[in-house]
């Protein structure tokens, strides 16, 4: 049996998973996606859960897709198996929060996988960046359109168009990553902000997540709608009855996640 090539751990109600396939700084190929899609879905589903981080290598988060797979690909190869669709699209499709932790590169594809994430906190020496037009093609895991969405057309075009890297600092003033914290404080800090989401009451959060993502794709009348509507319905959960009466009695919520 082949090693696996995404490392998966638990720290408390935090599920973890780590990119390990250094030789190739981490490339994603298909089988690092179906992996990751696999352990993402079984923390999706575990009860004991309450946040996911995705994390890589010190050196990379991902250097991209991995080039030497596609290179001898044609476009009845790449059309076919409708690359890029499957189990990398249904990584949006995980409700509970993903917090990118990002060192390194996060290039091409791996940018892109980070920006699918949540959000990204990033390391002082991260760098990101869409490539790809170096090799003859476009970002094609939603790099042209979240890109701009998160940083502006006009970073986004300079990145895209340009294919240089922004350093983290730059990354964090165009609002692609919440925070940047120094190399060696990144774990710590990423595992901290996950445990602090994962200590709240899980319906709200994933309707927090789903409202937030509404925003980012829907129109704002519709958008509205759909956070008042989960608003309303956050009422018929015990965590808000337990929340609101842990705030009025002056004392920290114990909430059930239902
Ligand atoms: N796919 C496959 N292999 C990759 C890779 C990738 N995306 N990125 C790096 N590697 C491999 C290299 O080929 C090299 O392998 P060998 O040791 O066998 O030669 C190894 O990883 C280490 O890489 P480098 O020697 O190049 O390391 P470096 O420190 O000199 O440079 C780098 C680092 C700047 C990230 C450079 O590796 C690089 O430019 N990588 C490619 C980045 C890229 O173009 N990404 C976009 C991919 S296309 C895409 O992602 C499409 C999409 O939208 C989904």
């Amino acid at each position: 049996m082949n090693a696996p090539l995404v490392k998966v751990e638990v720290r408390g109600r935090v599920g973890l998973l780590t990119l390990d396939r250094p030789k190739t700084l981490n490339a994603l190929s298909n089988e690092v996606i179906n992996e990751l899609a696999e352990a993402m879905r079984a923390f999706d589903a575990d009860e004991n859960i309450g946040a996911i981080v995705l994390t890589g290598s010190e050196k990379a988060f991902a250097a991209g897709a991995d080039i030497s797979a596609m290179q001898g690909w044609s476009y009845m190869d790449v059309y076919k198996q409708d690359y890029l669709g499957g189990n990398w699209e249904s990584l949006k499709r995980i409700r509970k929060p993903v917090i990118a932790a990002v060192a390194g590169y996060a290039l091409g594809g791996g940018c892109e996988l980070a920006m699918q994430c949540d959000f990204i906190i990033a390391a002082d020496n991260a760098k990101f960046g869409q490539p790809e037009i170096k090799l003859g093609v476009i970002p094609g895991y939603g790099g042209t359109q979240r890109l701009p969405r998160a940083i502006s057309k006009a970073k986004a075009m300079d990145l895209i168009l340009t294919a240089r890297m922004m350093d983290a600092e730059e990354a964090e003033r165009a609002g692609l990553v919440s925070r940047v914290v120094p190399l060696e404080r990144l774990m710590d800090e990423v595992i901290e902000a996950a445990t602090i989401i994962a200590s709240m009451s899980l319906p709200s959060v994933i309707m927090a997540k789903e409202c937030v993502n509404m925003a980012y794709e829907g129109s704002l009348n519709d958008t509205l709608m759909f956070e008042r509507r989960n608003f309303h319905a956050l009422f018929a959960t015990e965590d808000q009855k337990e929340g609101m009466k842990a705030f009025v009695e002056k004392r920290k919520p114990e909430f059930k996640h239902q």
